[in-house]
């Protein structure tokens, strides 16, 4: 048996925890991936692309219901012009040339993050991988694009208060619930586990509300290098935590118990 087959088979193991179904990434090191190299920062967004693509193919093979990736955030704007314009030229590449395979695949893409001020071929392409994919049932890939976490907060909240303002909504109504399904995620159940690569150790205002009770794993590679390996090593490290949810129960005698 090869080195992956019998890792992939490691992270089934009936004696750890169970495998997530929702799997988050924050894609990060590219830059400095070029940098280290003496090239260009767009050659590390380059490469960065191709490790999403291996991310997406792991995902499928270890059958796991959710990969949501932190493709741009609300805060990458600031960065130089010429370097967002490569940021979103390599998306449009993306999709372009990645969805046709993506739809074979049976994966179903979903978009999180503010739409409106995008160009209006980007805000097109976007309709079209969701539109596309709409009916497919395999794994679901949630892009977080032009996506900030307190940006969403806040738009939720616009819209409870406008409700309340309407009478259409009474404000002792308002409770965690009610509040996580004004999110755009509300039919994406929160992350099992958040892996962020290069090193940082910090959420950057992804997915705040929803990482509540995420297990995280930082791992020391720079994006472009993240292969299948090193997917496989974190999900094999969350299924050695104990997930309490602020409870004592043990995952391990529940689990055994519900089976
Ligand atoms: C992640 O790599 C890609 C995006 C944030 C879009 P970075 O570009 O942040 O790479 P570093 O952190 O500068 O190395
Ligand atoms: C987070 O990475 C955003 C994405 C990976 C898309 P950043 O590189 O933008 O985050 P900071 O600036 O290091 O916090
Ligand atoms: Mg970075």
């Amino acid at each position: 048996m090869s080195g992956s087959a019998s890792k992939d088979r490691a992270i089934r193991d009936p004696d750890t925890g169970s495998a997530p179904r929702h799997v988050a990434i924050i894609m990060d090191g590219n830059g400095r991936w070029a940098t280290q190299r003496g090239l260009p920062r767009l050659e590390g967004h380059r490469r960065g692309v191709e490790a999403l693509r291996r991310a997406v193919r792991a995902a499928i093979d270890l059958k796991i219901g959710y990969l949501t990736v932190y493709s741009f955030s609300a805060e990458n704007w600031t960065r130089p012009f010429d370097e967002v314009q490569s940021l979103l030229g390599l998306l449009h590449l993306f999709i372009r040339n990645d969805l046709a395979e993506l739809n074979a695949n049976n994966v179903r893409v979903r978009i999180i993050g503010e739409r409106q001020g995008l160009a209006p071929d980007i805000a097109q392409l976007l309709i079209e991988a969701e539109s596309v994919t709409i009916n497919n049932t395999g794994l679901v890939l949630v892009v977080a694009f032009n996506y900030g976490a307190r940006q969403e907060i806040a738009a939720a909240a616009r819209r409870l208060a406008q409700r309340v303002k309407e009478g259409k909504l009474h404000l002792d109504d308002i409770d965690a619930d009610c509040f996580g399904a004004e999110l755009e995620t509300n039919d994406i159940p929160d992350p099992d586990l958040i892996i962020r690569t290069s090193g940082e150790q910090r959420l950057s205002n992804f997915l705040l509300w929803q990482a509540a009770y995420s297990e995280f794993v930082f791992l020391p590679v720079l994006w472009p290098d993240f292969d299948r390996a090193a997917f496989i090593s974190a999900i094999a490290e969350y299924m050695h935590r104990d997930r309490r949810y602020g409870g004592l129960t043990a995952p391990q005698l529940s689990k055994k118990s519900a089976s």
